[in-house]
């Protein structure tokens, strides 16, 4: 479990009242798929970053399994346990080629030098990624780096897995892949995801949203729960899946809808 307790973050320390983020609470279940969501400069990405310790609280505390970010003895199982995929998959390799690449970490954790050949393989097909080992990075497509960006931290069975816009750079279908691939691969291999993101329509199937605004949690709830919020959503800036959208606007006009209409009340109405 995630535990973030009363947690007050500032860029420039305490005694400050520019708060990235302000009296956070909240906890994350093992394997639980839980989105943040919120306008540009909410808190979301501060947050991520006090998840895997590479900042930590001004105020308040988090902890991962029971350990603290801000144990200097607990940071390096910290990071290995929460794994995080940035939005630009350039940043974030590694190697000149895929195999490179995703050896890198695991090197760096210590597998056994014999089998990083097959556990390379075994992330290539968990995402997905049907392409040799010596295959030159620098020749995937944007959608194939990201899956790479992918296979690299899921080669190290993170607990807690954040991505951060990771699909922000991608295609709608690329996106859709990805997001598949996500899934499929939380099936094959159980992990938590703390997913960030301004498209709604990736995450209708999480377990929770939580929609920050100002450094807060301003809403949390299942996303059941969230679309029937439809205008809290829309002034966050993010926009509802069209049948959503639609009922929105045509309850507005006084049509007797529910928020999220089914076919056969869609089939009703017309
Ligand atoms: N490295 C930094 N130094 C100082 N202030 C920062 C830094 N990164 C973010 N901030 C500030 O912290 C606040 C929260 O920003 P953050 O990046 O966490 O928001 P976000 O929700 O991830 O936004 P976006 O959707 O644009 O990625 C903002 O006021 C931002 O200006
Ligand atoms: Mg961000």
């Amino acid at each position: 479990m995630i535990s973030i307790q009363s947690v007050s973050f500032s860029y420039t320390g305490a005694g400050t009242n520019e708060w990235a983020l302000r009296d956070v609470d909240l906890d994350i279940a093992p394997n639980e798929f839980v989105a943040l969501l919120g306008p540009n400069g909410s808190g979301k990405s501060s947050l991520s970053r006090l998840l895997n310790g590479i900042e930590w609280p001004t105020e308040g505390i988090v902890t991962v399994d029971g350990l603290s970010t801000a144990d200097p003895a607990a940071i390096a199982a910290i990071r290995r346990t929460v794994q995080i995929v940035f939005q630009n998959p350039e940043n974030q390799q590694v190697g000149v080629t895929v195999g490179e690449d995703i050896a890198f970490g695991l090197s760096n954790i210590g597998w056994p030098q014999h089998d990083l050949s097959a556990r390379t393989k075994w992330a290539l097909q968990l995402v997905d990624l049907p392409v040799d080992e010596d295959r030159l990075v620098a020749h995937l497509s944007g959608g194939e780096k990201q899956k790479l960006a992918l296979a690299s931290v899921l080669a190290l069975s993170p607990r807690y897995l954040i991505l951060d816009e990771s699909t922000s750079m991608l295609d709608p279908i690329a996106r859709k892949q990805f997001v598949d691939i996500l899934h499929a691969a939380r099936r094959e291999q159980p992990f938590a995801v703390i997913y960030i993101t301004h498209h709604l329509e990736e995450v209708v199937n999480a377990d929770r949203l939580v929609l920050f605004e100002k450094g807060r949690i301003r809403a949390i709830g299942t996303p059941e729960q969230l679309l029937q919020e439809g205008e809290l959503l829309e002034a966050c800036g993010l926009e509802l899946p069209f049948g959503r959208r639609l009922a929105l606007s045509l309850r507005k006009a006084g049509i007797p809808l529910s928020a999220s209409p089914d076919l056969e009340e869609w089939r009703r109405w017309l």
